[in-house]
């Protein structure tokens, strides 16, 4: 459930006329509801209440600094991939002992700022970096806390680029050589086993591809204190699907109820990762339509938003909900495709989509867009990053500002010898 709705055929985000905001903003930008927000976070953590748990919005989905401090101000923690996701996580008042940090290629300087910083624990994804990060530990009079990601080799059945447990994938320790990683980790003089890591993909429509590698899990944790590698938490990743188009992925009061099942008697406190189920149905990208083309085969609708702005229907053939803002009665459907002015066969926000008639100056909302939308957004073409708005009942944040033209050259500079 969001809080999206039309009323008297415009269209609101909570108490917020979303015309209005474009008239203030201008477009492209996105917008998010706080109340989707809180709900989502809660409805996610409601099947755990009775249980030790921590949930770690994995922030790469959307890392608008008012976002994450309203989630880490409800209580959530963050999983990181990168020392500046540290940074913007610290900046927006996480609690560092409630930090994950998971990703393949950590560097000696990240593992030392997030040493530093005194974070929950470290996703190790193989061999060289469980020694690196040892070193660096060692180096700093420190013990870090650490989980083996292990890769279940689980197919997820969801899109190939955002498959991560597989044999062939670069994330994770193979299955074969996770008791190997445990050892070593249990013998490094720097390194306390805290935990078990998987995450198997991201956009996941079943239970079942969790519970299989839960059970994978399982048994691991079993051989684990045979051996006497004793374990306090167990980190089952993010990946939980959201509803875009047709699909029907389990609700999380479901998806939650099966692992608290398949968790009893355990005795691990329980991590999330989730990133998408949080942000992305909390989120829509609002364009205005700058022309309706007629192609010799085609129609397009030529909208201010381009894949520099929302790269997810270019890159993985997404499909994101699309609907005017303001809707009229009477007006013929076209089927269109909705692209944007960047010079790319590939920019497309959707292809052959059944839309009502949308007239120059018109405005699209572009739904699901909160997750993987305004953070994988680029200045492609020098085309300015989009603005973020976050509303809150009737009220309403520029929370993060368009950027302008100066921006875009801040950082760049003219040899002389160029001419300069
Ligand atoms: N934990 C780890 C280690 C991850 O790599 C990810 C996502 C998550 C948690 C959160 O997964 P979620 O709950 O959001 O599914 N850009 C792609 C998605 C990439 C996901 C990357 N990892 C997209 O737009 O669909």
């Amino acid at each position: 459930m969001n809080h999206f709705e039309y009323r008297d055929n415009r269209l609101f985000c909570e108490n917020v006329d979303i015309e209005h905001i474009a008239e203030e903003v201008g477009t492209p930008f996105y917008v998010y509801s706080s109340a989707t927000l809180e709900r989502h976070l809660k409805v996610f953590r409601e099947p755990f209440a009775q249980v030790d748990h921590l949930i770690c919005y994995a922030m790469k989905a959307n890392s608008s600094l008012a976002v994450m401090k309203l989630l880490f101000s409800q209580g959530a923690g963050a999983d990181i991939v990168s020392a500046g996701e540290l940074f913007k996580t610290l900046k927006a008042g996480v609690d560092p002992r409630k930090v994950v940090f998971s990703g393949v290629g950590k560097t000696a300087e990240e593992m030392e700022y997030a040493l530093k910083t005194g974070i929950f624990c470290f996703n190790v994804e193989s061999l060289p970096e469980l020694e690196a990060l040892n070193a660096v530990a060692l180096r700093l009079g420190k013990t870090a806390p650490v989980s083996i990601r292990v890769n279940p080799d689980v197919d997820p059945k969801t899109h190939p680029y955002i498959s991560t447990g597989l044999k062939e994938s670069k994330f994770g320790v193979a299955w074969k050589d996770a008791v190997t990683a445990y050892q070593r980790a249990h013998e490094l003089e720097a390194i306390e086993v805290a935990g078990l890591d998987c995450h198997i993909g991201s956009q996941i429509t079943q239970v079942e591809p969790f519970i299989d590698a839960l059970r994978k899990l399982k048994e691991l944790v079993a051989k684990l204190r045979g051996m006497g590698i004793p374990l306090h938490h167990l980190d089952l990743g993010g990946g939980l699907g959201i509803n875009y188009n047709q699909e029907a992925p389990p609700h999380p009061a479901e998806y939650g109820r099966h692992i608290v099942e398949e968790t009893r008697g355990l005795d691990l406190k329980l991590v999330f990762e989730p990133g998408r189920v949080i942000v992305g149905n909390a989120g829509v990208l609002v364009t205005r339509v700058i022309y309706d083309k007629l192609g010799e085969t085609k129609r397009f609708l030529v909208v201010d938003a381009a894949m520099n702005d929302l790269i997810r229907p270019a890159f993985y053939g997404s499909h994101h909900r699309m609907t005017p803002v303001h809707l009229h009665d009477g007006r013929t459907l076209h089927k269109v495709d909705v692209v944007g002015p960047v010079c790319e066969t590939g920019d497309f926000l959707a292809r052959d989509r059944e839309l009502p008639e949308l007239r120059a100056g018109e405005l699209l909302a572009v739904h699901s867009a909160g997750a993987y939308g305004a953070v994988m957004g680029s200045t492609y073409n020098a085309r300015p990053l989009t603005p973020e708005v976050l509303v809150k009942g009737g009220e309403w944040w520029v929370t993060r500002r368009r950027q302008t033209f100066d921006d875009l050259i801040a950082l760049e500079f003219i040899p002389r010898e160029t001419g300069g």
